[in-house]
């Protein structure tokens, strides 16, 4: 099993070039089930989680090709249209194909995806749109069973109770072979989803709204989609991570190959700890304060365009070192603390009262072993390590590597110390 050794106390300098998003190629990928081509497809992040999905692609029968960060994917000879729990288990996005294959093939069953460490992570939302849109839909035995009447899925108008990322992304797929027009209320805003009504639209789908709650889809009724070439949007989330990483350790640190509207709610948070940001085209360069003083700040995480769930775990462990009292409350998971024991391990004084952490600041943290439990709780422990002194190592990194591509090379070379190694199992 990997580890991830780091020797605190170190400041950076230097440029980090941000790859592709992992949450905007997720959906790219499982909309290939919908082309009648092979989908070219660059800046595809090289992480686990997309592999993932290709392999569940391949199980499906569509063929690709990933080579680096481009990806070619054929998915017109797809010949199956189950999606097995031993993948789903691994990774919940994989409900992306379900809308894909039910909109093309009439019939499908995916596994329930199940919960992961954050909350129970439900699809009903899902399910009961398609339901909406005519499918026939029973769960049976761990799995999503779903059929439509012969003619397909029909266009309905659909008001999605809580924003849903993968729930707006999944029904504009379904949509876009329905019949007739599909009128969708309450759409998730993220970029992730911008981009993939953009590609949709692009391969020939008529779709209005495209970034705004309303978005209305004229279904192609059966017919495949022409794709175009495809550039996955930069990864907000990274991109706001080593902006932390810059703050925590108050270097100088640039962040290249960004979308800086895709990240101005961290830019605003960190602007209030009194970091200075400097804005340009496609980067975002962040200094210490003018002080060295880290100001407190109080988070209350909610969709797009307001701050990110993605980015909780992360400012969490930012605030450790402010001079004063924060305050972030979780309103999207029930369980998205799990890097508060971990950090306090490392001694951070951190309270956590329901859906709400009391952050003390001014923490002297000391290196320690630490475990990752979730993908962006383990990335707080990281930025954790980078300021604790001595050394301090986090175990079970698999969880990194679903969604950070190449980070230790990317902290070595704004000149953190930090090393992969391996460790026996914990
Ligand atoms: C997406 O998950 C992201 N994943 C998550 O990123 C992100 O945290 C989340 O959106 C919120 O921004 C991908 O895009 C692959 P939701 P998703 O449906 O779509 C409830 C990461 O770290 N809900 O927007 O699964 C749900 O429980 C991951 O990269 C229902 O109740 O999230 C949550 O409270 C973690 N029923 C809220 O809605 C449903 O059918 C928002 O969830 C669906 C969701």
């Amino acid at each position: 099993m990997d580890a991830l050794k780091i020797y605190g106390g170190k400041k950076l300098s230097g440029k980090v070039k941000i790859s592709g998003a992992k949450n905007s190629a997720l959906p790219i990928i499982a909309s290939t089930i919908l082309a009648k081509n092979r989908v070219k497809i660059e800046n595809m992040p090289n992480v686990v989680d997309i592999k993932t999905l290709l392999k569940l692609l391949g199980r499906l029968g569509a063929n690709y090709e990933l080579s680096g960060n481009s990806l070619e994917v054929d998915s017109s000879k797809v010949n199956s249209t189950v999606a097995n729990y031993d993948i789903v288990k691994t990774m919940r996005a994989s409900i992306l194909v379900l809308g894909p294959l039910l909109t093309r093939f009439g019939h499908c069953e995916v596994s329930l995806p199940g919960g992961c460490a954050i909350g129970a992570r439900p699809v009903d939302l899902h399910l009961k749109a398609l339901q909406k849109m005519g499918a026939e839909i029973t769960i049976d035995e761990g799995y999503i069973k779903a059929s439509t009447p012969k003619d397909g899925l029909q266009g309905a108008d659909i008001h999605f109770e809580k924003k849903s990322v993968t729930g707006t992304e999944n029904i504009v797929m379904a949509a876009a072979l329905a019949h007739g027009e599909t009128n969708i209320s309450n759409c998730a805003l993220e970029p992730e989803v911008v981009q993939i009504c953009e590609i949709l639209r692009d391969a020939g789908v008529e779709i209005e709204g495209i970034g705004t709650e309303q978005i209305r889809v004229v279904g192609t009724g059966g017919k495949l989609l022409q794709f175009q070439d495809i550039k996955v949007i930069p990864d907000r989330i990274e991109a706001g991570t080593y902006l932390c990483a810059g703050a925590i350790t108050k270097s100088t640190v640039k962040v290249s190959d960004v979308e800086p509207k895709h990240i101005q709610a961290t830019i605003n948070k960190l602007e209030e700890m009194n970091f200075k940001l400097e804005i340009g085209k496609d980067f975002v360069r962040i200094a210490p304060p003018e002080d060295g003083k880290i100001g407190s700040v109080d988070i209350v995480t909610a969709e797009f365009p307001k701050f990110p769930t993605d980015m909780q775990a992360q400012f969490v462990a930012l605030t450790t070192q402010a001079c004063s009292e924060s305050i972030i409350e979780e309103r999207l998971f029930e369980n998205r603390f799990m890097h508060v024991s971990e950090l306090q391990r490392l001694g951070a004084g951190i309270e956590i009262e329901k859906n709400q952490v009391k952050v003390s600041g001014s923490s002297e943290l000391i290196g320690a072993d630490v475990m990752a439990t979730d993908l962006r709780a383990s990335s707080a422990l990281v930025l954790a390590g980078l300021v604790a002194k001595g050394e301090t190592t986090i175990h079970r990194i698999y969880h990194l590597d679903r969604g950070y591509e190449s980070l230790e090379e990317k902290l070595r070379n704004l000149g953190a110390k930090v090393e992969r190694v391996k460790v026996d199992i914990l």
